[in-house]
């Protein structure tokens, strides 16, 4: 039986995924790599650095350490740019209603985001309050597909792995929610996220009703 839903942030409960396209492209455009919206699917759901990696491989350019951490830094500045101007009717229609029928009906919520702007994303949105444990990028060591930072949420909350279901938009998050032995709700298209037990259009169109059909 379903107990605790963990969502994903960037992608699912709003569109920060754009806006982190946004940025890499940008940083893209700098270096002269060509980066597409189909190659931006590698870099969803994993850390910082490992999509500064992904995106030099892409461009097969090698630089040390220190370059990569200020071009990093760069982009990071760029996407705070954006979430500085956003506004909290943003989130995607339906979202909070989801979240709270799905407490009036007893399962906890669990926010799981590999971002370290994460806190600040959800303080934008006012939605703090409808989590019941927030875990994100700073707090882990190994980013999606691993599937730490989901089972650090589900001990956080409580839950048993097998009674949590994951809502993710990233291929690298569906099989984190896997291999955390969860079951997951794909919010986008079944071309990348076919994995996971169900795959939706939009996170708001889910009823948690559908939860013992997964
Ligand atoms: C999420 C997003 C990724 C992003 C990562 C790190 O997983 O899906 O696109 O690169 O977080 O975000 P950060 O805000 O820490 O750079
Ligand atoms: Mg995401």
């Amino acid at each position: 039986m379903t107990k605790a839903c963990i969502f994903d942030l960037d992608g699912v409960i709003v569109d920060t995924a754009h806006y982190h396209f946004l940025a890499w492209k940008r940083l893209a455009d700098e270096l002269g790599i060509r980066f597409t919206v189909e190659d931006n699917e590698r870099l969803k759901g994993v850390s910082r650095m490992q999509s500064m990696e992904i995106l030099l491989g892409l461009g097969n350019v090698a630089l040390s350490q220190h370059d990569k951490e200020t071009l990093a830094n760069k982009k990071n500045t760029w996407f705070v740019d954006y979430v500085e101007r956003m506004m909290p009717e943003e989130i995607y229609p339906g979202v909070k209603a989801l979240l709270e029928q799905l407490r009036k009906q007893g399962i906890k919520t669990g926010l799981a985001s590999s971002s370290k702007n994460a806190k600040t994303v959800i303080q934008r949105l006012h939605i703090e309050s409808y989590f019941d444990v927030v875990v994100d990028g700073t707090m882990v060591v190994h980013s999606k597909p691993d599937p730490e930072i989901f089972l650090l949420a589900a001990s956080k909350l409580g839950v048993d792995s097998k009674d949590c279901v994951v809502f993710e938009d990233a291929e690298a998050g569906v099989e984190a929610a896997l291999a955390a032995g969860m079951k997951c709700v794909g919010v986008g298209s079944p071309v990348q996220l076919g994995k996971a037990q169900r795959v939706i259009e939009k996170t708001g169109q889910f009823k948690p009703a559908e939860l013992e059909q997964l």
